[in-house]
């Protein structure tokens, strides 16, 4: 459990939680038996909610480990829809390629192994909807690349905002998690929040989840406004016509 939300309170959410999969399930077990990073099942579940809200037809995913975020996210995706998602860590792609196979999920999930850094420059954009969960030193540093890749109108999903609580100011004085990557998290937090392209929500459920949507594209807008001059002029010479007659 973990900081941020009570204990109870996260047993009550899990409790509601009744999106239940066997494959998911056998995945979490593992990941505790192995002290695995993974999400939980009510993050995965927002998750699932925010692509599905959105009508997500491609999707990138940042930090795959064994699938299991992927395929609360790819569960989420129509039969022609995909799921693209970076790992660096060869053993974890492979497991996380037999795990989309067991969710039945492997025709609609690309895995690409490698190093994020490099690999961002390989895909293409546009994608509906982007997960940022890989390593947390590099947030900032893909944050200009994951905006341009996302459409107008897609979701920038981030876990791990809130860091334990350790990215506030005041909240302990002995943290418990790594204090680079923390600092690196609340730089990251201060960039999306400000971000001109941006507008950013963020849930403390469990580690906290940042949830940013691209505004609109800002090449149309000269375009709208032009549209926008010509309806109010048609307007006025309509309402000039009716009050001559
Ligand atoms: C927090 S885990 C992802 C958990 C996963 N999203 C889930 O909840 O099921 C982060 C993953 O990012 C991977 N990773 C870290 N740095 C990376 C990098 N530079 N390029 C690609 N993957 C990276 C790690 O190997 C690790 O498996």
């Amino acid at each position: 459990m973990g900081q941020i939300v009570p204990d109870t309170i996260e047993r009550y959410l899990a409790g509601l939680n009744h999106l239940a999969d066997p494959v998911l399930e056998d995945i979490a077990r593992t990941g505790v038996a192995e002290d695995l990073p993974l999400i939980d099942a009510e993050v995965g579940a927002l998750l699932r909610v925010l692509a599905t809200a959105i009508g997500a037809k491609r999707i990138l995913e940042i930090g795959t480990a064994v699938g299991y975020s992927g395929i609360w996210l790819a569960g989420a995706l129509p039969a022609d829809g995909m799921l693209v998602t970076m790992e660096m860590d060869e053993e974890r792609a492979r497991r996380a390629r037999q795990n989309f196979a067991r969710a039945g999920l492997a025709e609609r999930v690309s895995v690409i192994v490698g190093d994020v850094k490099i690999m961002i420059a390989k895909v293409s954009g546009p994608f509906d909807l982007i997960y940022q969960d890989g390593a947390k030193n590099l947030y900032t540093p893909l944050l200009d690349r994951l905006v341009a890749l996302l459409r107008p109108g897609g979701l920038l999903v981030t876990d791990n905002v809130l860091w334990n609580g350790e990215v506030a100011p005041g909240f302990t004085e002995k943290p418990t998690h790594d204090v680079a990557d923390g600092r690196a998290i609340a730089e990251y937090n201060e960039r999306i929040n400000a971000h001109p392209a941006l507008m950013t929500a963020t849930v403390p459920l469990r580690d906290g989840v940042a949830i940013a949507v691209k505004r609109g594209s800002p090449e149309l807008k000269p375009m709208l406004d032009t549209l926008a001059r010509a309806t109010h002029a048609l307007r006025e010479a309509d309402f000039n016509d009716d009050a001559r007659k």
